[in-house]
């Protein structure tokens, strides 16, 4: 289980997370939605290290691990998939998927990957994660990456940006399969109803602060306009 206890972030003396306190079970899909500007990236790059809280703590199965670098918490047990993934320029696709797996993976399970998250494993094995990737390829292929960690907790940063809606539904098939597979915790940042419609929790984020918490059937009547069906947050 995976708590956050009073997590403040500020920068340049703007708060950006107000007291965020949250708990995440084992074997969770959960949902972190909530409008622009948030705080939702912040947050979950706070999970991962990359951001490190202004107070408060993080506790993983029990372990203090505010103070865990990036790798300490890669190796702990957390991925993350960026809104606007990393290139890595000279490292084949194959490569890294191999370094994510963390094992000696064979070609035809690395291609097993790639055809999950829709792309023609051929075209893609031997390329180069560098700029000549189109947004929603480059996007896919960190999901591919992320997968083949196989972690007890695993963050999305909107996984359908750029993805296009022809192949979404198997998009959703993918985290499900993944869940499922991994009897880990999936923690998606999402604005799409698709997504948040097969959530175990949702939690809502405005203003920096969390605003609501609870089952999709709890949460998602107060996100989305019963009559209009137009989608509204309310202000922290
Ligand atoms: N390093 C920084 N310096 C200044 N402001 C920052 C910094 N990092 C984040 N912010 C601000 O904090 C707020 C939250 O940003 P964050 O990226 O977490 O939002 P978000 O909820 O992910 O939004 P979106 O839905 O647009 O992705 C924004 O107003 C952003 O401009
Ligand atoms: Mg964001």
């Amino acid at each position: 289980m995976l708590e956050l206890k009073d997590i403040c972030y500020q920068v340049d003396g703007k708060e950006i997370l107000k007291n965020v306190n949250l708990k995440i079970d084992d074997n969770m899909f959960v949902v972190l939605t909530g409008p622009n500007g948030g705080g939702k990236s912040t947050l979950a790059k706070i999970i991962a290290g990359i951001e490190t809280p202004t107070s408060g703590q993080i506790v993983l199965d029990g372990v203090d691990i505010t103070n865990w670098s990036v790798t300490e918490r890669a190796n702990g047990g957390i991925s993350f998939a960026f809104q606007q993934p990393v290139r890595f320029k000279g490292i084949t696709v194959k490569d890294l998927i191999a370094l994510a797996s963390g094992e000696n993976l064979s070609t035809a399970a690395a291609c097993g990957y790639l055809a999950e998250v829709g792309l023609c494993a051929k075209d893609y094995i031997d390329r180069e994660v560098n700029d000549s990737l189109s947004g929603g390829e480059l996007k896919r292929i960190e999901i591919a990456t992320v997968m083949a960690r196989k972690t007890k907790l695993t963050l999305f940063d909107e996984p359908e940006a750029g993805i296009d809606l022809w192949s979404f539904k198997n998009l959703i098939d993918v985290f499900e399969k993944l869940h499922e597979e991994i009897k880990g915790s999936i923690f998606i940042i999402s604005h799409q109803e698709r997504i948040l419609n097969i959530a175990d929790q949702v939690v809502v984020i405005s203003g920096g602060k969390v605003t609501q918490v609870g089952t999709k059937d709890q949460v998602l009547p107060m996100l989305f306009g019963v009559e209009t069906g137009c989608k509204f947050f309310k202000e922290a």
